[in-house]
């Protein structure tokens, strides 16, 4: 694994459409720890460049404290995608964290971004550097998800697109009401794909949206299934899918306290020369001890 990438709390990235005033506004006062503010597939073509004019807006005026502040631009294949970053970039550059690029297929696609941000950043005199998510959402971008993780330093995430995603690969729509009769879950390759290369380049994997925003039952069923495989949050496409994001995606207390109670038993039978030892009946070694890490980070990163 590489030296981690800057790391960011994403544990629920809240989607908010850029044209909506009223929405901006609750996003900047929900307790979402990341918040992407659309200019893509939630604004309607004719509003999407005053959407631009909205966002700034919000991003330089409301109190976005606690939040990572990202805005998702449109796809390579359009017409506004670049105008998208200059306008954002210049008209609120003090105010954002990160870009999204959605529908990423290369790390050229990536690349792309990364060198319109230096330019921008250049002439502007900005010295800190604005990061980059990314969508994996279309089968090619699946297939080069090993090179874009490595695209780029200022890469910071890759977030499965699971709508998109089943689009671009020709998936039978009936999966997604679950009365097609496949039997496994047609998505397990892909996140499984994408949390591989996440790690190994030191970025968050980030779980998609479930559209269904009142079954929160299910929404969070998702989130523990995503955390399991290593993902580092979900998208919340909704208010309230917010608080059982941030509840999974935090870990427990009691969880916590264990691991440290491991990791310092470990570090003193270390000192004394010993490789394993056993707490409440089971061995703890290096490896147990590497696997409780990630929950520690997730505990330093939530402030536990
Ligand atoms: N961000 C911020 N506020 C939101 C929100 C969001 N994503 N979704 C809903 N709200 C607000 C509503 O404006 C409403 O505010 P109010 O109580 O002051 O009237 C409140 O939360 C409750 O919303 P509700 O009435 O239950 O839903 P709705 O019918 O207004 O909106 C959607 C439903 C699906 C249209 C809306 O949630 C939405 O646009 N989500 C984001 C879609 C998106 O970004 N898609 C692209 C990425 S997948
Ligand atoms: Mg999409």
């Amino acid at each position: 694994m590489t030296d981690m990438q800057q790391r960011r709390s994403r544990r629920v990235q809240l989607a908010v459409p850029g044209s909506s005033e009223k929405m901006l506004s609750k996003a900047a006062q929900s307790d979402a720890d990341h918040v992407f503010l659309d200019l893509e597939d939630a604004v309607a073509p004719k509003e999407k460049v005053a959407a631009r004019d909205k966002i700034v807006n919000a991003l330089n005026t409301l109190d976005w404290t606690g939040k990572v502040r990202c805005v998702r631009i449109n796809d390579l294949g359009t017409q506004w995608a670049y105008e998208d970053v200059i306008a954002i970039m210049e008209g609120a550059h003090r105010n954002l964290d990160t870009i999204m690029l959605p529908k990423a297929r290369s790390a050229s696609d990536v690349q792309f971004v990364a060198t319109l941000l230096h330019q921008i950043e250049l002439k502007l005199g900005v010295e800190r550097k604005i990061g980059i998510e990314v969508l994996i959402e279309e089968v090619e971008g699946m297939m080069n998800v090993e090179e874009i993780a490595f695209s780029t330093p200022r890469l910071e995430a890759m977030i499965f697109g699971v709508g998109d995603y089943s689009a671009s690969q020709g998936i039978d729509p009936a999966i997604l009401s679950g009365t097609s009769g496949y039997p496994g879950d047609p998505w397990h390759y892909g996140r499984w794909k994408i949390a591989i290369a996440a790690r190994a380049a030191g970025v968050d994997a980030i779980d998609g949206p479930f559209p269904d925003f009142r079954n929160i039952e299910l929404f969070e069923t998702q989130c523990r299934e995503g955390l399991q495989l290593g993902f580092s949050g979900k998208w919340a496409i909704h208010p309230a899918q917010i608080a059982p994001a941030l509840r999974v995606y935090t870990p427990d207390q009691k969880t916590v306290d264990r691991a440290r109670r491991m990791v310092k038993l470990y570090e003193e039978a270390y000192e004394q020369g010993l490789g394993a030892v056993s707490m409440d009946g089971e061995m703890v070694d290096a490896a147990t001890v590497r696997m409780v890490q990630e929950i520690l980070r997730r505990a330093d990163a939530a402030g536990m």
